[in-house]
């Protein structure tokens, strides 16, 4: 019976623990690059089995926040070496989390200050987190998208690859993960709500997953499948998406992934952030993992979303899950698997320093002696 604490070999990754960092976004990059403190903020937590990086634009176009960090410019790979060569020396293993927003952006942090992109011209309700020239966040209205031309997208997924060999050859991370999750990109892709194209990328389920499919065969050709993992939020309603046929939809995306070998298939389950079960958006989450499994899916299975030990332990011994991911608990202690594996008390996570700031709520969380 598998336990947190058991190593595990996901596709190329060799994990000390089942216990994995969720990516979590902090707003710490000004000018999109990694700074002294990010290293040290990894480096504290690099006793998880894995340590996922906060979400990271693959091309200024792919940019929705403020403050967040790419993988498009030399200054922005020179900050993330220093992050995975102190990972490393710390013991740790660390994938970057690919990252382009589409529509959940603000004309003031495009290129010339155009519209976001999207599948369709259509709105996100949801905000986004801007900084003035004085340094004070704030939460944004996005911007309305322009529609993407079919023409448009062989760019896109030249951007996801450029930036995954980037992130493997330059910047030294042990692999990627495709952000699919949070009503992002990809997602506004998959889901009815936000897509409603009439060409090869949009109307069936097949047409809609077609992108997302191009991106993650793109990059398992450029830095192999075992290196490559996805996050998928089937009914998660963050940024605003919604899908009419949920089930049959993300059972054809694993099915698809399933011979890619992929490193790990990444679910949120539920609402990111919130609720596990949503009543009017029910899922059936072992169907969709035997979907995988019976299409020949290899990767480890990794979940999230409010997980405390009990239920992680529960997962693991069952079956339903390889790996478990926690965010905010390991925003807030920087020795999560230590505290798990002897039932410590936890520091709660201060809402107020998520997302701006430096190093308070960063990397002053203490550590048990
Ligand atoms: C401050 C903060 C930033 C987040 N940034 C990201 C992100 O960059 N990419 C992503 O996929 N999810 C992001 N999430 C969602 C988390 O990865 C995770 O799904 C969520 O916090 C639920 O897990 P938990 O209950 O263990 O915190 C973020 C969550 C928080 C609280």
């Amino acid at each position: 019976m598998a336990s947190l604490f058991d190593p595990l070999q996901a596709g190329a990754l060799q994990l000390s623990n089942r216990i994995v960092m969720a990516p979590l976004t902090r707003n710490r990059s000004p000018g999109a690059i990694p700074q002294a403190i990010t290293a040290t903020y990894y480096a504290q937590r690099a006793s998880a089995g894995l340590l996922i990086t906060e979400a990271t634009a693959i091309s200024h176009q792919g940019q929705g926040y403020a403050d967040v960090p790419g993988l498009y410019g030399t200054e922005q790979l020179d900050g993330w070496k220093r992050v995975t060569h102190a990972v490393h020396e710390a013991g740790g293993k660390i994938v970057v989390q690919l990252w382009h927003v589409g529509r959940v952006s603000h004309t003031s942090l495009q290129p010339d200050g155009q519209a976001p992109v999207a599948p369709s011209a259509i709105a996100a309700k949801t905000k986004t987190y801007l900084i003035d020239a004085q340094g004070r966040g704030s939460f944004a209205e996005t911007s309305t998208p322009r529609a993407l031309d079919a023409s448009e997208l062989p760019a896109i997924v030249k951007s996801y690859r450029a930036a995954a060999r980037n992130a493997v050859e330059t910047a030294h991370f042990d692999g990627v993960e495709v952000h699919a999750a949070n009503g992002y990109l990809l997602d506004q892709f998959l889901k009815t709500s936000s897509n409603h194209r009439t060409d090869d990328y949009g109307g069936s389920i097949e047409n809609r997953a077609r992108l997302l499919l191009e991106v993650v065969r793109g990059i398992v050709d450029d830095v192999g499948g075992g290196k490559v993992g996805i996050r998928l939020s089937p009914v998660t309603p963050a940024n605003d998406v919604h899908d009419d046929a949920p089930q049959p939809l993300f059972e054809h995306v694993v099915r698809e992934l399933a011979p890619l070998g992929l490193a790990y298939v990444h679910i949120i389950e539920g609402a990111t952030g919130g609720p596990r079960e949503l009543p009017d958006r029910p899922f059936d989450y072992h169907a969709l993992q035997a979907a995988y499994r019976n299409a020949g899916g290899k990767g480890a299975w990794m979940v999230n979303n409010n997980y405390d030990k009990a239920l992680a332990e529960q997962k693991l011994a069952s079956g339903e899950a390889d790996l478990i991911a926690f965010g905010k608990p390991f925003i807030s202690n920087p020795d999560l698997v230590r505290r798990l594996k002897e039932d410590a008390p936890l520091n709660p996570p201060d809402k107020s320093t998520f997302y701006g700031g430096g190093e308070r709520g960063y990397t002053d969380y203490p550590a048990l002696a």
